[in-house]
Order: structure tokens, then sequence, then C-alpha cells
């Protein structure tokens, strides 16, 4: 069977000559979670955006095994969801559930059939009582979970989170992974919170300088690019054994 999602060839390069992509292949099966790991700058946000079609560049994307036409982005990103890093780069509108519904109006919802898709999405972040506050004066775990509903109400298949788990505290990390563990979608993460990544469980890729340099469980990627705080620390002789 054709994979969900594949990429084979990935290039990217911005404006000032920066190569950020450098020939990347990538497959993704339904239900499965794929971790992107790697270095500040390897490329990790660059692959994402390339990959839910807000980036254009060389390489081949393929859904369900055909290739998505480079004439017709907008099926990537009818199909693949993405919250940003920045929540704030996200939420816009003066209410939450204004923010939620906006992209299913622009979808040619009903108000009323945008609102009812809304509730769920909330409903499923566990953010339904926020529906009329202001994005902006929520906390950075309401923000990322309204973030995350605004995408779930349009039903994308793919879902896609660049470094989900940052400025999360515990109790909001923890409650974020109960949500991404009930969901049924593909999801392809990147984060440097490899607790995070070995809880949720799934496959990784290493990024480094653009290319994939290493593919395995998370498990095995951790231990085989040694990505972890703690070890690094107790390298460095600062632990107390
Ligand atoms: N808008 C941009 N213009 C020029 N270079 C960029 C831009 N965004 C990212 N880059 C560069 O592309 C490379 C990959 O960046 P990025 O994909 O953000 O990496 P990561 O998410 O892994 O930190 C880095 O060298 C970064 O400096
Ligand atoms: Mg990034």
């Amino acid at each position: 069977m054709a994979p969900l999602m594949q990429a084979l060839g990935l290039r990217y390069q911005y404006a000032d000559g920066t190569e950020a992509l450098r020939g990347v292949d990538v497959h993704l099966s339904p239900r499965e979670n794929l971790f992107i790991f790697g270095p500040n700058g390897s490329g990790k946000t660059s692959l994402l955006l390339r990959l839910c079609g807000l980036l254009e560049g060389p390489g081949d994307i393929l859904l369900d095994g055909t290739p998505v036409s480079p004439k017709a982005p907008g099926t990537l990103r009818r199909r693949v969801g993405v919250v940003f890093q920045d929540a704030d780069d996200q939420l816009f509108m003066p209410t939450v559930m204004e923010d939620v519904t906006y992209g299913l109006l622009n979808l040619g919802k009903t108000t009323d059939e945008a609102i009812r898709l809304a509730e769920q999405a909330l409903r499923l972040v566990n953010a339904l009582e926020l529906r009329e506050k202001a994005p902006y004066h929520l906390s950075g775990g309401e923000k990322r979970r309204v973030a995350l509903a605004g995408v779930l109400a349009m039903k994308p298949e793919i879902l896609i989170l660049d470094e989900p788990t940052t400025s999360l505290d515990p109790p909001g990390q923890r409650e974020l992974l109960r949500i991404l563990a009930g969901l049924d979608q593909a999801k392809i993460i990147t984060t440097h919170d490899t607790h995070f990544a070995q809880a949720l469980g799934g496959r990784a890729l290493f990024l480094e300088h653009g290319l994939v340099a290493g593919e395995g469980t998370v498990r095995d990627i951790v231990r085989q690019f040694s990505w972890e705080v703690g070890p690094a620390f107790a390298r460095d002789g600062q632990s107390d054994n």
C-alpha cells in the first residue's frame, strides 16, 4: 500500500542563498507519529513548511501515492494542518471562537456549521470554556490548545506541529501529550523534547544541515545521536555520581 504521505528529494533555498533542505525524503503511514530531531538551524521548520505547502521548491510530495501537482498546492494545505511554533503567529481574531471558525467560514461553511465544528474541536483540546476570550489574554498553554483547535476544526488528515512543547509548563506538556495521543491523525512533530517524543512514541528522523543523518525509532535515534539533555550534562561533570 502506498504511504499516506511521501516526500522525495525535497530541497529549499531561501532568498539569501541559504540551503535549508538539500534533498530530504520522508514517508508517513496512517496514524503514525514521525518526530523530526536535529540541531537548531538543521532545517526542521523549513521541512515542515515544505511538507504543508507553505514553501515550494524542488522535490516531490505524494499523498496516497499520487503526486501533488505544483500547480495545486491547495491540495496539500487542505489535507495537512500545521500548528506553528509560536501560537501568536496563528491567532489573530478578537475572540477564540472567531479564530477557530475563521478557516471554516473561508471554506464556505455556514455560520452554524462552523460554530458546531469549532465547538467540537475546542472540546477535543479541552478549551471550550475559552470561546469568548481574547487570544492575547490566554496563557501559553491555552494559546497552544486553541491554535491546535483551529487546525483540528478543518479536519486535516495529517497534523504537523513545530516544537509544540516549547514554553509549556509540565502540566501543560502532559495535557498536550494526552490530547495528541487521543487524535487519529498521522503526525509530524519537531521537538527537542525527547521525553515527550518517547512518551508519544513513533519513528524519528535526525536532520543535519538540511539532510537526513539518521532514521529509526525515537529510542534508537535518541541513543544514536546522544540526543538528550540529561546525559550531555552528565558528560560535562555536573551529575552527582
Ligand atoms: N527566512 C529565512 N531566510 C534565510 N534563511 C533562513 C530563513 N529561515 C530559516 N533560514 C535558515 O535556514 C536554515 C534552516 O532553518 P530552520 O528550518 O528554521 O531550522 P530549524 O527549525 O531546524 O532550527 C538555517 O540556516 C536558518 O538560518
Ligand atoms: Mg525551527
